[in-house]
């Protein structure tokens, strides 16, 4: 009997947070790479929909770490003067995305229009980089970025 209850409490909270990722998700534009990140990150488990949101800032922060680790080794690899100019550009406005999105973090909930500028900021530099290229070699981190960065968004404005 008593196992039985607990066994009923346990789906019930198992499932009600199973509800919290997918509700959140899918109120965002990118539901797929909100739902792999948070389901691929233990700490969802027993995240508000805030931590949720900072969950989300943190995987697009560390692909922004990914970039500019591949765009200083490219960098020391290369002569070609506009694909170095290309990875500077990267390389820029990525270093200011390390200030952006923590600042994000620490904004969530407390100062949404914040983080909101924060994130914001951050859909702009992985345009940039993008953009700076004409054969990006960044495009699947780039398009991962961005897409966090809107995930973010759309959460931050959710909690209102
Ligand atoms: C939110 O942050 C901005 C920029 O730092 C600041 O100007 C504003 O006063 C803050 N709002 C609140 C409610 O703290």
């Amino acid at each position: 009997m008593l196992l039985l209850f607990l066994l009923v409490l346990f789906t019930q909270n198992y499932f009600s947070h199973g509800d919290l990722i997918a509700d959140t998700c899918e109120k965002t534009e990118y539901p797929r790479i909100c739902i792999s990140t948070l389901r691929s990150n233990p700490d969802s488990k027993t995240a508000d929909v805030k931590e949720l949101a900072r969950i989300i800032l943190k995987a697009a922060l560390g692909k922004v770490n990914t970039i500019l680790n591949q765009a200083n080794d490219l960098l020391k690899k290369t002569k070609d003067r506009l694909v170095r100019q290309s990875l500077n550009v990267c390389i820029s406005v990525y270093d200011e995305a390390l200030d952006e999105i923590p600042d994000a973090i620490a904004n969530v909930g407390t100062n949404n229009s914040e983080a909101n500028i924060q994130a914001s900021a951050t859909i702009v530099d992985a345009d940039t980089c993008e953009e700076s290229f004409s054969n990006t070699p960044f495009k699947a981190d780039n398009n991962a970025v961005k897409q966090l960065a809107v995930v973010a968004l759309d959460i931050i404005a959710s909690l209102g």
